[in-house]
């Protein structure tokens, strides 16, 4: 794998669960670097197609130039993956054969300290994935409250000093507005924690999160893949991130189920039926895999059927 890429997390199980030998169309919804796409496009038949998505126009460019030698084989769609169903209906097509989806971001967007989603390379406070986020970094680290500030470093970053960081936060903006991600960072130092670093780590992810309304994506997109999906084609879902994986597994898991009434109904009377099969519940990647990308270890993979 060339290094200046991003390195794709559980390539061979990610590749081989949605079947690529026997897929006319997959789609690729977290495109980043392409290390999926390129993986399929090797194994798909000379006449398939990869649909790549990705809210990031750069990460688009830079895989359709690493990509170009499949040349109709793949294609690329700039925009967010809450759109799914539209953006391919734009080119027309309405149902594939396999459905990736790579949460998160790519090393080379965490590199890139113009994103702002660095806390070692000071940028602006920005941390937007594209440019359809309604917000950035810089209006909530100056601009919320006390309180709503505590709430997004729990929620999506668990962080379990939130309120002290959300109160140290707002007591340096007193003094002056933060505009860089160096500044941000500075409040942590300053804190005296004794693991300031994972701290760091879970404070950029929790606003990274809020500012790209990342859950609510990813709840919007996962039954639009269902509808998408052929019969007996899959949908596999990489998360990193405890809220990213709680919905994927209570989405996939509702729908895998059957009847859902209460468990003193006689008979059914909902009529309910499943309309995925479950087919890894989890993967996750091996002791030589975390050692050879750090960024691996907090990934889960789980991957459903269309039935
Ligand atoms: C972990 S990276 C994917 C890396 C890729 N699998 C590779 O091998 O290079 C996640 C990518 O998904 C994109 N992304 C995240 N959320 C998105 C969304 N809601 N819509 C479209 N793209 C999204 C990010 O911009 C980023 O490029």
């Amino acid at each position: 794998m060339n290094e200046q890429y991003h390195i794709p997390v559980l390539l061979d199980q990610v590749v081989a669960s949605v079947q690529p030998e026997t897929a006319e169309v997959i789609l690729d919804l977290c495109l980043g670097d392409g290390g999926y796409s390129l993986e399929l496009l090797k194994k798909m038949p000379a006449t398939s197609l990869v649909v790549g998505v990705d809210r990031d126009a750069e990460a688009i460019n830079r895989a359709g130039k690493r990509l170009m030698s499949y040349g109709h084989r793949f294609r690329t769609l700039k925009g967010n993956f809450r759109d799914v169903g539209k953006l391919l209906a734009g080119i027309n097509i309405f149902k594939v054969d396999g459905i990736i989806v790579d949460l998160g971001i790519s090393l080379l967007q965490i590199r890139d300290a113009a994103k702002g989603f660095s806390y070692a390379r000071s940028g602006p406070l920005s941390m937007q994935m594209g440019d359809d986020s309604a917000i950035n970094a810089e209006v909530v680290v100056n601009e919320f409250s006390e309180e709503k500030l505590a709430n997004i470093f729990w929620e999506f970053g668990e962080e379990r000093a939130s309120r002290r960081l959300a109160r140290a936060i707002v007591s340096r903006r007193r003094e002056k507005r933060f505009e860089t991600t160096g500044d941000l960072a500075s409040v942590v130092y300053d804190m005296k924690l004794r693991y300031p670093v994972k701290t760091l780590a879970r404070l950029f992810q929790s606003i990274r999160i809020f500012v790209n309304d990342e859950l609510e994506s990813l709840k919007l997109v996962l039954p639009q893949a269902v509808e998408l999906l052929k019969k007996s084609r899959r949908l596999a879902v990489l998360s990193y991130h405890s809220g990213e994986d709680k919905i994927t597994k209570q989405f996939m898991n509702e729908m895998a189920k059957f009847c859902i009434c209460p468990p003193d109904f006689p008979v059914c009377r909902c009529n309910k039926k499943a309309s995925l099969k479950i087919v890894h519940r989890l993967i996750v990647p091996s002791a030589e895999e975390i050692e050879k990308n750090p960024n691996s270890r907090s990934a889960k993979l789980r991957v459903a059927e269309k039935i």
